[in-house]
């Protein structure tokens, strides 16, 4: 039977104080993202210089804590009530909408704009303090204690969980009038305490701290935003000993990138590009990748995700066909083709790549320089603030790895000899959005998968650039080698006549044989340097074995040195002679079978050719 008089109402929601500590939880992903979101907030305050703390960690009896300090511009009481207190507040983005306030007295883009990113102190311990302070107000101070709101593991304890709701815990807040704690000499800033602490910090762990901050602004790039200093700076502690700062900066490694493509895409996708390898002059130059006579050359329209985003396949009746006009003036009619369905929808992008060439004898890295570019691969920024977790080790997002186990890896760049930075912002790339989890972005109308297959056909003719310097290379190596064979030879010859004097016809015989036989290896593999561009057709395998070749008679020129230098200085003697002719006939074993394997009579190339290309 209906109810004569049903209910109606209106209600708002009340959540309970659990909560807060499910958004925490929730919302940052882990310790180290909670330290970076409240050293972005550092950044948002205009602050010049952070301090971020780990005290007490290891030491028994005493209590682990975290000290964030900032010497921003600080929070009003006012702020800290209407602000802090009062979480998901559109502040920053309101601040951010307003054009004249997206960016901050210092010229930064404001990293932050959910409201959220406070929930990082939550993610680090239950006791929090925070002291603040502005340049005209007093210092507040604000304690806020997420015991009262949840337990710890709510399911590890079989204690009831407080069933409290949010408005009904009070937080407790102060003004100093003279302040305890912001006493720099800026007089303002913000200080945040936690303790009571939710994970374990071991010290080696910082260095993923100092990794991510590193990485948190982009590097100022000549020629690019040259005015973008190097004005905020974080210091780590573990007690009160600073946690040394990297050895290297990007800025310092991309210097010595042999090979740099920078450019810019328009929203059309048309890219302009300048590219540069160390030796030669500068290109520039403007392709349409949406032109398919101008990218036929890269191939660009091969790629898989290119095509599923903007292409589609006709095939037309006979009458619909296309004539094609061949080089030598002839026509052909081509009824099935691919057609660009749409231009890109993800805006314009700058890009800075730099790669590098792990088998050019001339690149002189130390090794740190090589982790450091093994470690970091294609950073994107928005509006200058990093986008997490592009660029970190691993992170396949522009499908290199998969591209390169799929298809041809020589077609490809790897991310180890890769280090690239791209720039977008919030204003030209709305369809570019932060997930919410702020990890990655999240694709509006497909418009991340266009960028990322812009990206991808912009590095494919970056890497066709490098592939004909690094062909151009081998042909200068020749020439180098050419000079290496001879300097071996004149050094045997030196030996020879020492050995003449000597009289020992024994060794002298064997020495004879042995620099005919050297003579004509090193004769074999010259020829095989001078088909170069087979060699560097054939990928890995042949370009690994050719370069150890390389070496090792590299090796061979330098050990017959010393031994002539120690013949000359009467210090040979017979085991020593012993082991070097050992070692050289070690050594020409290797090299006869390298050069089979190279060897074009073998028939074995042409066959891998056919295999691998
Ligand atoms: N170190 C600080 N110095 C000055 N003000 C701060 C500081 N930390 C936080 N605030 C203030 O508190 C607000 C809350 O910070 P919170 O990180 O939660 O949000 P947000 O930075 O606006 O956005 P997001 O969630 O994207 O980080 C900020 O908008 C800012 O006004
Ligand atoms: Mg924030």
């Amino acid at each position: 039977m209906a109810n004569p008089n049903p209910k109606h109402g209106s209600i708002s929601f009340r959540p309970h104080a659990r909560l807060i500590s499910i958004l925490g939880d929730q919302l940052i992903t882990n310790k180290w993202v909670g330290v970076i979101e409240l050293v972005k907030n550092c950044y948002d305050a205009d602050a010049n210089r952070v301090s971020v703390r780990f005290l007490n960690f290891g030491i028994a009896g005493e209590t682990p804590t975290i000290e964030i300090e900032d010497d921003g511009d600080g929070m009003t009481l006012d702020t800290i009530l209407n602000v802090w207190m009062k979480p998901a507040t559109p502040h920053k983005l309101n601040q951010k909408k307003s054009k004249q306030h997206r960016y901050t007295k210092k010229g930064r883009v404001m990293q932050g704009d959910k409201g959220v990113g406070r929930f990082a102190v939550y993610k680090l311990g239950n006791y929090v303090e925070i002291f603040t302070k502005t340049l005209s107000t007093p210092e507040v101070h604000l304690v806020l204690n997420f015991r009262q709101y949840s337990q710890d593991d709510e399911f590890a304890t079989t204690e009831r969980v407080p069933d409290k709701f949010l408005d009904e815990i009070t937080n407790e807040w102060r003004e100093n009038e003279s302040p305890l704690q912001i006493t720099n000499e800026e007089r303002k800033g913000t200080l945040i305490r936690i303790s009571d602490t939710r994970n374990d910090w071991r010290s080696e762990e910082l260095e993923k701290l100092q990794v991510a901050f590193q990485r948190m602004i982009p590097p100022t790039i000549p020629t690019f935003r040259e005015k973008f200093g190097k004005d905020f700076d974080v210091q780590l502690f573990w007690n009160d000993r600073e946690y040394p700062k990297s050895r290297t900066s990007f800025e310092e490694i991309i210097e010595l990138a042999p090979f740099r493509f920078q450019g810019e895409i328009d929203s059309r996708g048309v890219l302009d590009y300048k590219y540069k390898h160390n030796r030669d002059k500068e290109k520039t130059g403007q392709i349409d990748l949406f032109d398919e006579s101008k990218v036929a050359k890269y191939d660009i329209w091969g790629f898989p995700m290119f095509r599923e985003q903007f292409l589609e396949f006709v095939k037309t009746s006979n009458e619909g066909a296309i004539r094609i006009k061949k080089s030598d003036g002839s026509t052909y009619h081509r009824n099935r083709f691919w057609k660009i369905r749409r231009r890109p929808n993800a805006g314009p992008a700058k890009f800075f790549f730099y790669a590098f060439d792990w088998k050019d004898k001339h690149l002189e890295l130390k090794d740190y320089e090589r982790v450091f570019i093994r470690n970091n691969s294609v950073y994107l920024y928005r509006d200058f603030t990093r986008v997490y977790p592009y660029g970190e080790r691993g992170v396949d997002w522009l499908s290199l790895s998969k591209l390169r186990a799929e298809d041809k890896a020589g077609r490809y760049f790897s991310y180890n000899d890769l280090l690239g930075f791209i720039f977008i912002t919030q204003e030209k790339n709305p369809q570019l959005r932060d997930a919410a989890s702020r990890e990655g972005l999240v694709s509006i109308n497909g418009a991340y998968e266009d960028f990322v297959a812009l990206l991808q056909a912009s590095l494919k003719i970056m890497k066709d650039f490098v592939d004909v310097d690094k062909q151009r290379d081998e042909l200068r190596k020749d020439r180098i080698f050419t000079s290496a064979s001879k300097k071996f030879h004149d050094s045997f010859e030196r030996f020879q006549k020492q050995l003449i004097k000597s009289d020992d016809q024994e060794t002298l015989k064997k020495a004879k044989a042995f620099v005919d036989t050297t003579n004509e290896l090193v004769d074999q593999y010259k020829i095989k340097v001078s088909i170069t561009e087979e060699l560097a057709g054939l990928g890995m395998a042949v370009e690994k074995s050719s370069h150890d070749i390389f070496m090792m008679i590299r090796r061979m020129i330098e050990n017959a040195n010393d031994i002539v230098t120690r013949f000359e200085k009467n210090r040979l003697s017979a085991p020593t002679l012993r082991q070097f002719f050992a070692d050289l006939t070690d050594n020409l074993d290797f090299l006869y079978q390298e050069l089979q394997i190279l060897s074009p009579f073998s028939g074995r190339l042409a066959k891998k050719r056919k295999r691998l290309v």
